[in-house]
């Protein structure tokens, strides 16, 4: 148990309280017990005593070889006395707030990064509305624009000619980020500060190819990418280890990327998704107007949410054919509950067919998007795909929401660790029911508990701020300019004097 960092987590956060083992590269003896006490809870019971007493604050950490997610880390808020030169190669940039996973992901960190003060050079596509974007009081953000290869992809040559002309004016840069391959290995390779974000890797698609395949009708084929999985995995195990460093979006990916993919644990970074806190956050009065605006009555007695695309392979097929069998076998549920579904896709008519209690509202802004959230008693995402973290649950989890979600190993590792914070279930249809089901017992009063809990978590966790200052160190424990000798600081050690 002890080497394992979800069991850790789990155990801990039962005490709101969080304990994690940190090897220390500098010592010899193994662990170094570090805790951090939220306010809510009180360390100095049983076994957490004693990690608070093993825990000096003289014995620092090393950033490189500490085994969780840094998110656990309580780096200073305040900007760090050097800022950085940044290039960022991301193969997308989002124009709209509907953008996907790995978008919204560059976007909420960059321009978090660029608040702080640092310099931030965007190498990305040109799009049909390629105007520079603008965001208020960011002044230290510049876009470089290529037109994408044939294949959809950044023009490596095209990209990597504007990064040179960047490199070599003013000052080079200090590090380098790409979301997933927007900088190709090939030039990646040998560059010491660079880092890689995976938001999905091809080990992880083969639980949701498991999944997929079993839910398979009985006419319908077998996906022929099945067959091509596992060699896409290998040929992974094999480039991937040309970035020098990895951020992984989940504990999950990071317990595979070292041991499956055997990168060396010192070039191994977890730091799980953040969104932005002052956007989702508990707001009960916002939440019952969107509900009643959206045509929910005031009498309803629970009010589940869903959010994204309504495609197959997010499980609407399952949800629908579990609410659809819930409603015929359970009266009270038929009548009581009432299901909010942001988004749209092909399931959305589908849900309408079930009845008035289902109401499919279509895609929504941001902001809608947040009250949509306090609108609600817990929020359900049957995702059968798993790749990177999605947004959506953190998003639930800062508004102080339950969730509740599919028992794949980046959710329950990183997200629903405990059932104080939501739900779990495996994808089938009597697995779903049991959960909604379950979530039909417990009630309003229990989800709004578990839905503090879930927000406990998520501010101590995943805001925006926590991941944009734990790259922000990474970051600057890379950086090329980082002399052990000559810089006042070791930016990989914490504490720092002002942490
Ligand atoms: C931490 O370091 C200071 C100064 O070096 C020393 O006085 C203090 O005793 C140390 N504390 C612990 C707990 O080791
Ligand atoms: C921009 O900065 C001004 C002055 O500091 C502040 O009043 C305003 O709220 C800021 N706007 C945003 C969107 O952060
Ligand atoms: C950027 O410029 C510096 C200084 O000229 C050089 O040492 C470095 O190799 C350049 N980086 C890349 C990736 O070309
Ligand atoms: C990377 O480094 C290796 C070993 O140091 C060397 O053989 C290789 O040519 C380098 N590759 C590039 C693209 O510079
Ligand atoms: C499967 O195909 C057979 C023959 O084409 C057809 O009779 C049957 O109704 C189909 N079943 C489903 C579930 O679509
Ligand atoms: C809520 O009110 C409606 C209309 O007044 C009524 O038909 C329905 O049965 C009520 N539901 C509950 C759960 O009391």
């Amino acid at each position: 148990m002890a080497k394992d960092p979800t069991s850790t987590s789990s155990i801990t956060f039962q005490h709101l309280c969080y304990l994690l083992f940190a090897i220390s590269a500098l010592s010899s003896i193994s662990f170094i017990y570090w805790s951090h006490c939220s306010t809510l809870c009180s360390c100095a019971t049983d076994d957490s005593s004693t990690a608070t007493s093993l825990f000096h604050r003289n014995q620092s950490l090393n950033l490189l070889t500490f085994p969780s997610a840094l998110n656990h880390i309580s780096f200073s808020s305040n900007p760090p006395p050097k800022l950085l030169k940044i290039a960022l190669f991301v193969k997308r940039w989002p124009q709209r707030n509907l953008a996907g996973g790995l978008e919204r992901h560059a976007l909420t960190l960059h321009l978090a990064l660029a608040r702080r003060g640092h310099q931030v050079h965007i190498f990305t596509t040109t799009t049909s509305s390629s105007t520079n974007p603008n965001y208020p009081n960011v002044t230290t953000m510049r876009f470089h624009f290529t037109p994408p290869s044939p294949g959809g992809y950044l023009n490596q040559a095209l990209a990597w000619q504007q990064f040179q002309t960047q490199n070599s004016s003013d000052k080079p840069f200090d590090v380098i980020h790409t979301e997933s391959v927007g900088l190709f290995h090939g030039r990646a390779r040998n560059i010491s500060h660079l880092a890689v974000s995976w938001h999905g890797i091809a080990y992880e698609t083969i639980h949701s190819d498991i999944v997929q395949d079993l839910l398979r009708g009985p006419n319908e084929t077998r996906q022929s990418v099945l067959a091509e999985r596992l060699a896409k995995v290998i040929e992974e195990v094999k480039f991937f280890n040309r970035y020098s460093h990895h951020v992984a979006t989940s504990d999950h990916v990071g317990d595979v990327l070292k041991r499956i993919y055997m990168i060396p644990e010192e070039r191994v970074h977890i730091i799980v998704n953040g969104v932005d806190e002052t956007i989702y956050k508990p707001d009960s009065t916002r939440g019952k107007d969107f509900r009643r605006e959206a045509g929910v009555p005031d009498n309803a007695t629970l009010v589940i949410g869903m959010a994204g695309r309504l495609v197959k392979d997010k499980g609407h097929p399952l949800m629908f054919e579990a609410l659809k069998q819930l409603s015929m076998e359970d009266e009270n549920f038929k009548r009581d509950v009432f299901v909010l579904v942001a988004g749209d896709g092909p399931w959305g008519s589908r849900y309408r067919d079930l009845g008035p209690n289902l109401l499919v509202l279509g895609p929504l802004e941001q902001t809608q998007l947040a009250k949509f959230y306090n609108s609600l008693d817990v929020f359900i995402n049957p995702t059968l795909r798993a790749q990177g973290l999605d947004h959506t649950f953190i998003e639930a989890m800062l508004s102080g929401i339950s969730v509740m979600g599919t028992r794949f190993a980046s959710i329950t590792g990183s997200l629903i660790v405990d059932s104080d914070i939501g739900y779990t279930f495996l994808p089938t249809v009597d697995s779903l029911k049991k959960s909604l089901r379950m979530i039909f017992r417990d009630g309003r009063e229990v989800l709004s508990k578990r839905g503090m809990v879930a927000r406990n978590r998520a501010v101590q966790l995943f805001t925006a701020t926590k991941m944009a200052t734990a790259y922000e160190r990474l970051f600057l424990c890379i950086s090329k300019s980082t002399d052990r000798k000559n810089d006042k600081y070791d930016y990989c050690k914490y504490p720092l004097p002002w942490d």
